[in-house]
C-alpha cells in the first residue's frame, strides 16, 4: 500500500478530517479533507463532527481548533511546528502592556499562544483584520499585537489610531520593498498580490495591486487572466495557484519565502499522527474559556 492510500486508509478507520494550511507541502494539501487560510481552517474545524482533527498546520491553528471544538481530539503531527510570530509575545508582556493602557481593546491576530488570545478582546485573520477594528467603537484605545506590518496595514485602511505590537513573521518580514522592487523590475507589467505581513505591504502600497489574506490570493489566481502574477508570500501557495489556473505564471517574489516551521510536518507524520494519535493538543479550561470568547468574534465576523 502507499503512503497515500494508508493516510486515506487511516483518516477513514479514525473518523477524522485532515485540514491543511496553503503552505503546506504539496503532497499534504493533496490529500487533505480542506485546504485554506487561517480562517477557514478555523471555521472547518470548529463545525467538524469527525471524532479526530488533523491539522497540518501549526501550533496556533491546533489550538484554535481545539478550543473551538473541544470534545475532539486535535493532533498536531510535528511539536516543532510552532511560528516565530507567535513566539514574539507572551501572556505576561501582554499583561504588562495592557496595564500600561487601562481600558484599551485587545486585537490578538490569530498567530498568538492560546494564553495570549485569553488576554484579548477580539482575535483576527489576515482575512478579516480590518472588519474587525471596524466593529470597534471609534472613541476607543486599540493594542493591536503581534505583528506591526499587518498592524499598520491596518491602522492604514481604518485610520483608527491604533498602537502596534513590535513583532513579526521571520518568513514575510524579509520580503522588503526592495526585494519587490526588484521583482517588479524583472517582470514587467506583471500584477502583484501580497499578504499583509509582508514586509513590504503597507510601505509600498501603491506598487501592490493587492493585499490578501492566502486564501484570498488564491481566489485572485483563480479568476486572473493576467499572463503573469507576481506572489508577495511563502512559497507553498503556489501549488494550490498552479493547479486552480494552469494558464497564469505564478511567480514569487522571493523564491526562498519559505516558512520552516510549516515544513517540518512530512506526509510520514501526517500517517504516523493518525496510526499512533499523536501530538494531541490540549489547552487548559480556563485558559480555553477565556480564549473562546475572543475567537467566537472572529469566526463570527
Ligand atoms: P492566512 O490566515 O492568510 O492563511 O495567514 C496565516 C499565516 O500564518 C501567514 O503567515
Ligand atoms: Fe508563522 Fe510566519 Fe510561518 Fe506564518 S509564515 S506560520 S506567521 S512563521
Amino acid at each position: 500500500m502507499s503512503l497515500e492510500e494508508e493516510v486515506l486508509r487511516l483518516k477513514d478507520e479514525r473518523n477524522a478530517v485532515l485540514l491543511a494550511h496553503n503552505y503546506q507541502r504539496a503532497e499534504i494539501q493533496d490529500l487533505a479533507d480542506f485546504v485554506g487560510d487561517s480562517l477557514y481552517l478555523s471555521r472547518k474545524a470548529r463545525e467538524s463532527d469527525r471524532s479526530v482533527i488533523v491539522f497540518a498546520g501549526v501550533r496556533f491553528m491546533a489550538e484554535t481548533a481545539k478550543i473551538l471544538n473541544p470534545s475532539r481530539t486535535v493532533l498536531l503531527p510535528d511539536l516543532k511546528a510552532g511560528c516565530g510570530l507567535a513566539d514574539s509575545i507572551t501572556a505576561e508582556q501582554l499583561r504588562a502592556w495592557k496595564g500600561a493602557h487601562p481600558g484599551a481593546v485587545v486585537v490578538a491576530y490569530i498567530n498568538t499562544s492560546a494564553e495570549v488570545k485569553a488576554e484579548a478582546d477580539y482575535c483576527c485573520t489576515s482575512s478579516n483584520a480590518v472588519k474587525i477594528v471596524e466593529q470597534i467603537p471609534p472613541d476607543r484605545e486599540i493594542l493591536f499585537l503581534p505583528d506591526m506590518f499587518l498592524g499598520d496595514y491596518v491602522r492604514r485602511r481604518t485610520g483608527r489610531t491604533m498602537h502596534l505590537w513590535v513583532g513579526d513573521c521571520p518568513v514575510h518580514a524579509k520580503l522588503r520593498p526592495e526585494v519587490l522592487a526588484r521583482s517588479r523590475a524583472e517582470h514587467p507589467g506583471a500584477p502583484v498580490i501580497a499578504h499583509p505581513e509582508c514586509g513590504c505591504a503597507s510601505q509600498v502600497l501603491p506598487l501592490v495591486d493587492r493585499v490578501l489574506s492566502t486564501d484570498g490570493m488564491v481566489r485572485f489566481a483563480e479568476e486572473t487572466r493576467a499572463p503573469e502574477v507576481l506572489v508577495a508570500t511563502e512559497v507553498g501557495i503556489l501549488h494550490r495557484m498552479g493547479r486552480l489556473n494552469p494558464t497564469t505564471r505564478f511567480a514569487p517574489i522571493d523564491a526562498g519565502a519559505v516558512c520552516p516551521y510549516m515544513k517540518e510536518i512530512s506526509l510520514e507524520d501526517v500517517r504516523d499522527s493518525l496510526r499512533e494519535l499523536r501530538y494531541a493538543i490540549e489547552v487548559p479550561v480556563d485558559v480555553a474559556a477565556k480564549a473562546r470568547r475572543s475567537l467566537e468574534r472572529m469566526v463570527a465576523a
